[in-house]
């Protein structure tokens, strides 16, 4: 009965992904470890283990012919290594490649050492030679951590009081998860970009690009989460950056695999693009998450055959993803992201299972229970809209997220609303 894919996560990411699987015109079998009850007509799996020669062993025995594995934690943890080990085709970076999401430190140098255009950086491990650094460069400057941060590693400081509180956080108080090494650089400024490749670690191929709205509130204010919304082509991306963009993928390639890692599965450079072009803020190991939920529609019937050639490192010379336009609304409980609210009921949803033909429902922290959807978690669902423009994309989306009413449910109003020329 074709292909047994296992998809390892439980976000509207790996939502995304399964129904790209399932609209495969080969026949597919999906599982998504351990998935989330909003995935209807998706086969799932248990919650694997932490332990990567455990996890491998039970998507072994499960007999998956394929396994992609979503978001960085497993990837930290050695999953897609144990997999390998297994003779398991997987989708997703080794650990010593991962490092280019896992350690900041480890991404700046390779960058310095392949010609990344990158914004100027130290380390720092105190008071003093942060002081010293805002002498010579001045504000905007960015406190980050060198480890995974879950979106909480990173302040931009403007003014003085930023700059005493961040002083407290970081050295004094050390209250930042993964800052037990802090970077300091200087601040950019631009529009961001996220330019993902699906990469066999010789080739790869462009995702078209997108755009995440990472701020919880209207007019990018409030703390950062793990996304609230994304559009998808970017306004305005011309060849040349089209063009500068690839180079930057070509040299983190290169240096990875000359250095010994070679990285195979998802690579995603978050991009700032200043006057002299783009500059790399970070690089993940894996797709983004909203971006997945709008960029996995543009492979059509092909996500199968990506992947494979992914897994088993052939990717064709000629395979191009042309750009559809999105926009991805997503709907987060009350209290995110600080402390948010579980058991609230969902409601206004399309039946399970009915297409739409404007857009879909990807889901992510929702639990089942006598048929009754609830919330279970922070981002609750994508709703992506699709059109034939980005204003009609963004009005699809807006259309099916303000049919779903959940009690203290919070959604951003603004998402793609200036590159459609409003705002
Ligand atoms: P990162 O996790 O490194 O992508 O940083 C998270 C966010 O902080 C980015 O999406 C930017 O909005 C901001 N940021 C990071 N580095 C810089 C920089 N050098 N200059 C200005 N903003 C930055
Ligand atoms: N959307 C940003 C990320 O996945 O890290």
């Amino acid at each position: 009965m074709g292909k047994h894919v296992a998809v390892v996560g439980s976000g509207a990411r790996e939502h995304a992904l399964a129904a790209a699987l399932l609209r495969s015109g080969k026949p597919v079998r999906v599982t998504v470890w351990p998935g989330n009850d909003g995935m209807e007509g998706v086969a799932r799996g248990a919650a694997l283990p932490e332990d990567p020669s455990l996890a491998s062993k039970i998507l072994s025995d499960s007999e998956a012919d394929l396994v992609v594995i979503g978001p960085e934690k497993p990837l930290m943890a050695g999953l897609a290594d144990a997999l390998r080990e297994r003779g398991i085709p997987v989708v997703g970076p080794n650990l010593l490649a991962a490092r280019i999401e896992g350690s900041k430190s480890f991404a700046k140098e390779l960058m310095q050492r392949v010609g990344i255009p990158t914004a100027e950086w130290s380390r720092v491990s105190g008071r003093s030679g942060a002081e010293e650094l805002r002498k010579r460069w001045g504000f905007p400057l960015v406190f980050k951590a060198d480890g995974l941060a879950q979106g909480k590693g990173v302040a931009v400081v403007k003014t003085d009081l930023e700059w005493e509180e961040a002083l407290s956080r970081y050295f004094e108080k050390k209250e930042v998860p993964g800052g037990e090494t802090v970077l300091l650089e200087r601040g950019l400024s631009g529009p961001e970009v996220s330019f993902i490749v699906a990469t066999d670690g010789k080739r790869f191929v462009p995702f078209p690009t997108a755009r995440d709205f990472k701020r919880i509130h209207d007019g990018d204010r409030g703390p950062n989460t793990g996304g609230m919304g994304a559009l998808s082509p970017v306004p305005g991306w011309t060849p040349k950056d089209q063009e500068r963009s690839c180079d930057i993928i070509e040299r983190c390639l290169w240096g990875l695999a000359k250095g010994g890692s070679p990285f195979s599965g998802f690579l995603y450079a978050g991009l700032m693009m200043t006057p002299d072009g783009p500059y790399v803020l970070e690089f993940n190991a894996r797709m983004g998450d909203p971006e997945a939920q709008l960029l996995f529609e543009t492979l059509g019937d092909r996500a199968l055959a990506l992947l494979e050639e992914v897994a088993a490192g052939s990717l064709g010379r000629d395979f191009t993803l042309s750009p559809l336009p999105r926009v991805g609304v997503v709907l987060a409980s009350a209290g995110y992201p600080e402390r948010p609210v579980s058991g609230e009921i969902l409601e206004g949803l399309p039946p399970a299972g009915e297409p739409l033909s404007d857009g879909a429902f990807y889901f992510a922290g929702v639990s089942r229970e006598e048929g009754v959807l609830r919330s279970a978690g922070g981002r609750v669902l994508t709703a992506v809209g699709r059109g034939d423009s980005l204003p009609a994309a963004r009005e699809a989306a807006y259309r099916l997220i303000r049919r779903v009413r959940l009690p203290g449910g919070q959604f951003r109003a603004d998402i793609a609303l200036r590159e459609v020329g409003g705002g």
